[in-house]
């Protein structure tokens, strides 16, 4: 079995009751380094509980979250795992930054105070060290000459954009934003999302619960509906490779193909090899944050455009992700083209 990226934020098993009520119904998702996965559902679905269970400001009653790959909520203690004290969370919580529909800027500091109080504080950094990186925050928020002044004088916009730098003077891993668009007036939204457009671009690691379909459809690699606690549908985003699943009864159909990158306009490039490996990456993704795995495949189709030169490496490439004499039924079959450069398609039907 090929080795897997470490995702940076994974969710196994979540669930999170209160009182009698199921907020989150057993959540697997895989967030993986420089996506940005959107999260969107109706109210009351669990897509705020889910952002809290992230960084234990919710303790999950049952399953784990790990960071690269590391628990959170949990130390191994003598071979036993013990809940981690209140100092460890909150060390641990410095490396998620948080920005919220409500901006909770500290009224009596200026925009750079906000941003490079934290930094100073909880992490230690040097004074002159911490207001270098403030102030080249504020300039990539675009709110250089607001510096000096007090949130008062800010507009909402302009708020959320110094929260949003706060968040970054901490150099986080993942960056979780709830609604942080949806308490602006209208004429403000805009550049809000332009900022988190950016950070997109850039690659960090983004789980954006939003209302705004039209940032997911532009920065998400993936968008997870959230339904009653659970995820109903993980759709596409047209990365370089993406997958759509669409559950129908007790099966998953999933495809798996490879698109334009949004964030640069590539088109698709790499051999059919390259690109099957690309694609069994992504589909063992979307396998996972759907609470399934390869082993639960039926059936799958193939697609090849040199039917007959790349059968062989592409044969090679998938059968090394599943385990010897476990291959589902499948059938391969060649096509004249595929979109924008892509050599290969793989979709599969999969038992849930
Ligand atoms: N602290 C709490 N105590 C009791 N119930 C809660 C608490 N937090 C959330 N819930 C309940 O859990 C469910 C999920 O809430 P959550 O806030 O996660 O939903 P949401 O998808 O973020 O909704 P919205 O779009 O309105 O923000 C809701 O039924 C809510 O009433
Ligand atoms: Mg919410």
């Amino acid at each position: 079995m090929a080795t897997d990226p470490v995702p940076a934020v994974e969710l196994r098993g979540l669930v999170k009751q209160f009182g009698g009520h199921e907020a989150l119904a057993s959540i697997d998702l895989a967030v993986m380094p420089g996506e940005t996965v959107c999260i969107v559902g109706p109210s009351g679905s669990g897509k705020s509980t889910l952002l809290r269970c992230i960084n234990w400001l919710e303790r999950p009653d049952r399953g784990s979250v790990f960071l690269h790959g590391v628990r959170v909520g949990y130390c191994r203690s003598d071979g036993r795992n013990v809940l981690m004290s209140d100092r460890e969370l909150a060390m641990l919580r410095t490396r998620v930054g948080m920005v919220f529909q409500h901006f909770n800027l500290w009224p009596h500091m200026t925009a750079l105070g906000n941003v490079i109080e934290s930094p100073i504080h909880v992490l230690g950094r040097p004074r002159g060290e911490a207001i270098a990186e403030g102030e080249r925050l504020l300039a990539k928020v675009g709110l250089t000459d607001k510096r000096d002044v007090y949130p008062a004088f800010l507009s909402g916009g302009q708020m959320q954009r110094v929260a949003i730098a706060r968040a970054l003077a901490m150099r986080p891993e993942v960056l979780l934003f709830d609604e942080a668009t949806s308490a602006l007036d209208p004429e403000l939204v805009g550049e809000v999302l332009a900022v988190m457009k950016d950070l997109a671009r850039e690659g960090r690691t983004m789980i954006v619960v939003t209302h705004e379909m039209k940032f997911a459809r532009e920065a998400a690699s993936r968008v997870v509906f959230l339904d009653n606690g659970r995820i109903v549908e993980i759709a596409p985003a047209p990365t370089a490779a993406y997958s759509h699943a669409v559950r129908a009864g007790d099966f998953l159909f999933v495809t798996g193909q490879l698109g334009v990158d949004p964030k640069t306009g590539a088109l698709v490039t790499g051999n059919a090899a390259e690109q099957t490996r690309q694609i069994m990456q992504n589909l063992q993704t979307v396998l996972r944050g759907a609470g399934t795995s390869l082993e639960a495949v039926v059936m799958v189709r193939i697609y090849l455009v040199n039917f007959a030169a790349d059968y062989p490496a592409v044969n090679a490439v998938y059968a090394s992700y599943f385990k010897p004499g476990r291959f589902p039924a499948r059938t391969t079959v060649g096509v004249t083209n595929l979109a924008l450069g892509s050599l290969v398609e793989i979709d599969l039907i999969v038992r849930c």
